[in-house]
């Protein structure tokens, strides 16, 4: 049988139909197994090659560097949004150190020619635990994406073959090298052409990412009581504006009886922190503990939710990671249910 390409196009829509209907909202952290790999001990919760997940919108890992260690060295494009969980320590960012600790968030900036970073444990005796999320844009842009994926160098922890991939990443460098300094001067103050306002919110973007925030501390932003619950915004699209990457909410939730219940576009993450509860999406509850992933769907009409603690008088705690260019290509809209038992604003 010739199928045509729309035939083609709505059986891949069938089959994602049938794998999303059958996968689980919440990745246990138990079940996944560490695996030792060049770039270090990790946990893999969402990756490219994630089959059954109810949406592939995001790469989610967790990665654990012992006492005194590192990861591996590796050059990408950026992008990626760490928190850390437990420990203290710095990650080299392009030759600057940036240092942090647990309850930090630590972002690679996003530059053209890319940033190569390493993590550092500096704690003589405790692990360091981070998680990373950044978008998947595996299929679309490559998993290059535009400045290239080269590792660097092995984390001590992994003990099979490695050849490392620095003469390939110095050979771009030289062929980019030879390309740079042809560029002629455009005044960009007043501009006067759309090419040109387009010319300077490019070098507008570009200036924030190497000058804004790199590291969000959790004493830098407030909680609020909201309709929600408690949040606190590390990273906000809309409101703040002082960090290298500018297209994420990502924010913590303390939890400490229920949340208010609201309904909106899924295809976000919520990393379970601390402590245990359960969600209840349309009128589906799952259970969820410390070290869970909990996905929500992208379906017609978004999803019903609300989060109930289960941890004694101890709040639980988790963190959401949204990135918003998604959300607006979903529509996203945002209707309050219920509001938070605590919230006592208008
Ligand atoms: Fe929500």
């Amino acid at each position: 049988m010739a199928d045509t390409v729309w035939q083609q196009l709505i059986a891949l829509r069938d089959r994602q139909r049938a794998l999303r209907a059958e996968s689980p909202f919440v990745v246990r952290g138990a079940d996944l197994p560490w695996e030792t790999n060049p770039q270090g001990v990790m946990k893999w919760y969402l990756h490219p090659a994630t089959e059954r997940s109810c949406h592939k919108a995001l790469i989610f890992s967790v990665q654990k560097i012992p006492p005194r260690s590192q990861s591996g060295k590796q050059h990408c494009q950026g992008g990626v949004v760490h928190y850390v969980m437990e420990g203290k320590g710095r990650t080299i960012i392009n030759d600057a150190a940036y240092e942090w600790e647990a309850g930090d968030v630590v972002q690679l900036p996003l530059l053209p020619e890319g940033v190569t970073y390493q993590h550092f444990n500096d704690d003589p005796s405790r692990d360091a635990v981070l998680t990373a999320c950044l978008p998947n844009f595996s299929e679309p842009l490559g998993i290059d994406r535009g400045a290239g994926l080269f590792q660097l160098e092995a984390a001590p922890q992994f003990s099979g073959a490695f050849e490392s991939e620095a003469d390939d990443l110095a050979a771009l460098r030289a062929r980019l090298a030879a390309e740079s300094g042809k560029a002629i001067e455009v005044k960009v103050d007043a501009p006067q052409t759309t090419y040109d306002r387009n010319y300077a919110r490019t070098q507008e973007i570009q200036q924030r990412s190497r000058t804004g925030k790199v590291v969000v501390r959790r004493a830098d932003r407030k909680e609020e009581m909201t309709r929600q619950g408690r949040l606190r915004y590390y990273l906000n699209r809309t409101v703040l504006h002082d960090t290298v990457l500018k297209d994420w909410n990502v924010f913590t939730h303390e939890l400490r009886t229920r949340s208010g219940k609201h309904r909106h576009q899924g295809g976000l993450v919520i990393y379970v922190i601390e402590g245990k509860g359960y969600t209840v999406c349309d009128g589906q509850r799952l259970d969820w503990e410390r070290g869970d992933l909990i996905l929500l769907p992208i379906q017609p009409g978004g999803v019903e939710h609300q989060h109930f603690n289960l941890n004694g008088d101890t709040p639980s705690f988790w963190m959401a990671y949204i990135y918003k260019p998604f959300h607006d290509e979903v529509a996203h809209g945002m209707e309050q249910r219920e509001d938070a038992p605590e919230f006592k604003g208008e």
